[in-house]
């Protein structure tokens, strides 16, 4: 069965609505690679401050070759650690123009792994 990747993502209050701003600008980013499944963006309500990002692929290979193509581009630096890089993947200087933007809205990111044991949907779905 698939696997989930989620990542943990640590975002301040003030930023959340970057946050989420950014990622909206980024829909379409996952939906093409291959062996893609899902993926959710989760606001945190109650129990952790946490946004968590989910997604669920059909096996690891293709985790790890959207890590190594799609994933750098859609977040601007190989690493993932500069997420908020402009489209074009120029980077602007701090200070420049557009170096309110590039500033991560997240303060932290840890990787999960899990692989699917159960599942169920709706039998009409
Ligand atoms: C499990 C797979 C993913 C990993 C490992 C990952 C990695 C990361 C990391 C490390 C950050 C934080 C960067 C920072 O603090 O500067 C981040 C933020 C972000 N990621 Fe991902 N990501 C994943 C999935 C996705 C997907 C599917 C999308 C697009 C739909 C996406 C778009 C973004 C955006 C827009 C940010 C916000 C940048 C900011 O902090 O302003 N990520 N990601």
């Amino acid at each position: 069965m698939s696997i989930v990747k989620i990542n943990v993502l640590t975002v301040p209050e003030e930023q959340r609505e970057v946050l989420e701003q950014r990622f909206g600008a980024r829909a379409g980013a996952v939906e093409n690679s291959d062996g893609f499944e899902w993926f959710e963006l989760l606001r945190p309500l109650e129990g952790t401050d946490q946004y968590l990002v989910y997604t669920r692929w059909r096996d690891e290979e293709s985790f790890q070759a959207w890590m190594e193509g799609g994933m750098r581009a859609s977040h601007g630096q190989a690493s993932g650690s500069q997420a908020s890089g402009p489209e074009s993947g120029e980077a602007p200087k701090d200070g420049e123009a557009g170096g309110e933007k590039r500033k991560p809205a997240a303060t932290g990111s840890t990787l999960w792994s899990f692989e699917v044991v159960q599942q169920a949907a709706p039998k009409n779905a």
